[in-house]
């Protein structure tokens, strides 16, 4: 149907608001000529017409005379030379079918994970969030922040969301977005897995990627930018996940009941990872009125300000943060455990093959929580953890060998660059490093100190993230540009430096260095995400000539 006019108030199937593409209100039967004027302006092949008896029945009557295509539909008995009439109510035996996808959000199931719980006395049970129509928890306060702002008159026909998001709350976005008709802009973080934006762009939503490295307060942080387009675009809505109490709210209106209903009260402790805290927040609320005792236990992932970190960075998406949200209540939290990225990858890989749940990695921070308090617990303990998404957006990550290995969580049989980093003088020597705002004359010392021909820069103290390097310095770089300009010496590093070293995993083979010191006169060596140490050829020479094997 190309437009459906709908007379005065009644309530609107869902089915026939779907099929119209344009809606039009009228307030009685009267057919205006500014009425007409714009239904023919949309040359329609169908003009539907719905309302309260009479009116809409003269209404039809009058587009017809106006030589317009009318359907008329009424649950009345009537016939009107001319004009279809068609009933509202389908008068069919009820077929058990959604409205639309967005109805089937929320009620996942719960299932036991006795396999990689085998050495716990509780019960250790799953809550599948994977399973909500647009594949994660974020399904839930995506549709309850859009609802409350139909509700408020801050989103309407015609409108813009905007979000900054790691992807999950984009996809729940994306979903209400696509089935109401709203524009979306999502602007994001540039660590986030390729597929996830692929996936949004998919559902025909727009993505602005943004650098992880730089503060929230930027201007170019995701933060930041959200704000901006947010302000600029007509009609922009910006749900704000990190402030927006709906929140924590759906989570206390549908994840917290499902899950007491479907442990039948038993539940005594819920384990969860803590993003905006929405979920974790929320859920608590709804438990803790129900049993004050319930345990609420958050996973955190190392780093993250949350278990007592600062806001550095790891690499499990989805969790863990740099500043505290509003939408996060300690005061509902009992404990907030810290888990390393190798810990949560591995448990995650772990889950996929031991129950076949193919799990993503912040699956794998709270089931490494579940199963770390689960050691201490009796049979009558029931510990519900939330799966909050599923695996398949990590392909190219945790669940791709040659990505763990790059980043040093995998170790090769046979020697490995971390056996050529342990030659350099017997021991894992501390990575010698500078920062961007040191002055150029204090780095060249540095090389001159050490012996060393280049080092890299980073913006932090050690042990170090991979994002935390933002450069190196390289004798023969910084020779060229003080030939030119001598005065660079006296301005700081991060003016004169090159791209980062290429990396290598601590527990790659040899022959892989001997590749990648091809391109490179050196490299970075990762353990575990963290650098450690840099090789150069003459270290992977000095290493051959002792071993005397590869
Ligand atoms: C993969 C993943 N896990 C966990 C969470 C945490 O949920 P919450 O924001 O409700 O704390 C998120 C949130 O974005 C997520 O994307």
């Amino acid at each position: 149907m190309d437009v459906l006019v709908v007379v005065g108030a009644v309530d609107l199937p869902q089915r026939l608001a779907a099929r119209a593409r344009h809606l039009t209100h009228v307030d009685d039967g009267e057919a205006t000529p500014s009425l007409i004027v714009e239904l023919r302006s949309r040359i329609p092949r169908e003009v539907g017409v719905i309302g309260a008896g009479a009116e809409a029945k003269k209404l039809a009557i009058a587009l017809h005379r106006a030589g317009l295509p009318v359907t008329l539909h009424t649950d009345d008995e009537m016939h009107i030379d001319g004009i279809d009439v068609v009933p509202i109510t389908d008068r069919g035996a009820p077929m058990a079918v959604a409205q639309s996808l967005l109805d089937l959000v929320g009620n996942t199931p719960l299932v036991r994970l006795d396999v990689v719980g085998r050495d716990l006395g509780c019960h250790l049970l799953a809550k599948l969030e994977f399973l909500n129509p647009g594949g994660s928890v974020k399904d839930r306060p995506a549709l309850a922040m859009i609802d409350a702002a139909e509700r408020q008159g801050l989103l309407g026909p015609g409108g813009t969301i905007v979000e900054p998001t790691s992807g999950n709350t984009g996809v729940g976005l994306a979903i209400v977005a696509a089935r109401r008709r709203y524009r979306c802009i999502f602007v994001m973080p540039d660590k986030v897995a390729s597929e996830k934006i692929s996936l949004l762009r998919a559902y025909g939503a727009e993505v602005v990627v943004c650098p992880t490295t730089v503060a929230p307060e930027h201007p170019d942080s995701y933060y930041s930018v959200s704000d901006r387009l947010a302000r600029e675009i007509p009609g922009a809505y910006k749900p704000n996940q990190y402030q927006n109490q709906d929140n924590p709210l759906s989570h206390e209106l549908s994840t917290g009941p499902e899950i007491w209903q479907q442990t039948a009260g038993r539940i005594t402790h819920f384990v969860a990872g803590v993003g905006t805290g929405g979920t974790i927040t929320g859920v608590a609320r709804y438990l803790k009125a129900q049993n004050p005792a319930i345990q609420i236990i958050g996973a955190d992932p190392e780093g993250s300000v949350y278990s007592g970190g600062t806001g550095r960075p790891y690499l499990v998406e989805g969790i863990g943060e740099d500043f505290w949200p509003g939408t996060y209540d300690p005061s509902v939290i009992d404990r907030v455990v810290a888990v390393s990225d190798r810990d949560s990858f591995l448990t995650a890989r772990r889950v996929t093959r031991e129950e076949g749940i193919l799990v993503g990695g912040s699956a794998g921070t709270a089931v490494w929580v579940a199963l770390h308090i689960g050691r201490d617990l009796q049979p009558s303990d029931v510990v519900v953890v939330l799966i909050p998404d599923s695996g398949r957006g990590y392909l190219s990550k945790l669940y791709d060998e040659k990505w763990l290995a790059d980043f040093g969580f995998l170790r090769a049989i046979g020697h490995t660059v971390g056996d050529v980093l342990g030659r350099k003088g017997g021991r894992i020597p501390e990575l010698i490093h500078v920062h961007p705002d040191e002055l150029v004359r204090d780095a060249i010392s540095l090389l001159r100190e050490f012996e060393i021909s280049q080092v890299p820069v980073v913006k932090a103290e050690l042990p170090l993230s991979a994002a935390e390097v933002v450069g190196a310095v390289h004798d023969r770089g910084l020779m060229e540009r003080a030939f030119h300009d001598p005065t660079i010496l006296d301005r700081p590093v991060g003016e004169s430096m090159d791209p980062a070293l290429p990396a290598i995993g601590i527990g790659e083979p040899v022959s892989l260095a001997v590749e990648r010191l091809e391109a490179s006169p050196a490299i970075l060596v990762l353990d575990a995400g963290h650098p450690v140490g840099v090789l150069t050829r003459s270290d992977v020479l000095n290493f051959l000539a002792q071993t005397g094997t590869t």
